[in-house]
């Protein structure tokens, strides 16, 4: 096993966790999609794993495209109020897309992308993500297919962060609260 070191406190999904359930959801997938082409949207830099896993378990025919998005916010809270730092390069008119996120925190960004996205003439517009928190239920967002509900802990791996550390964890942990001052 990895060495966790001292920043981390748990670990709150394994590795065999995260891949059991990402079979199941690319199952959902194709048979939803039933063959029709997706296209998936991956939200840099967090769902740079998920979407690299999720989509070698899909059998139905998929075309990638990513953005970078930045959320504007005091400290760690997300506002809401958000930029494109990278946008797509492919036209959505017409397209199923599948937006592919590593977490749902406070719902705000993914809420704002949905518009954004679905003002560009596509013929449907989904969400795959691998985590949800609690919070999330505030924000009106339609989420097709959720990985997890998780706990409101600050989490980290699997392409998600703390200061642009862990992304590269095979397995989602809980940071201990010495890191950031908790
Ligand atoms: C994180 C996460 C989601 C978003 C969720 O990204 O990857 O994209 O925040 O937050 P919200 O639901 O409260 O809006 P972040 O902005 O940290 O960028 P990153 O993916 O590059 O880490
Ligand atoms: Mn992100
Ligand atoms: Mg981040």
């Amino acid at each position: 096993d990895r060495d966790m070191g001292t920043d981390l406190e748990k670990v709150l999904l394994s590795q065999e966790q995260i891949e059991t359930r990402l079979t199941e959801m690319a199952a959902e997938i194709d048979a939803d999609y039933a063959g029709r082409e997706v296209l998936l949207v991956g939200v840099l830099r967090g769902a740079v794993m998920v979407m690299a896993d999720l989509s070698r378990k899909l059998h139905s025919p998929v075309q990638m495209d990513w953005m970078a998005v930045s959320s504007y916010g005091s400290g760690t809270k997300s506002s809401g109020v958000v930029r494109i730092i990278k946008d797509l390069d492919t036209d959505l008119t017409g397209r199923d897309v599948l937006i592919v996120e590593d977490i749902i925190d406070s719902g705000l960004t993914l809420s704002w992308l949905l518009g954004n996205l679905r003002s560009r003439g596509p013929a449907s517009v989904e969400i795959a993500t691998l985590l949800r928190k609690p919070e999330a239920s505030k924000v009106a967002v339609d989420v097709r297919y959720v990985g997890f509900e998780i706990p409101p802990e600050f989490v980290v791996g699997y392409g998600l962060d703390y200061a642009e550390k862990y992304r590269h964890l095979p397995f989602v942990g809980t940071l201990a609260p010495h890191v950031y001052g908790g």
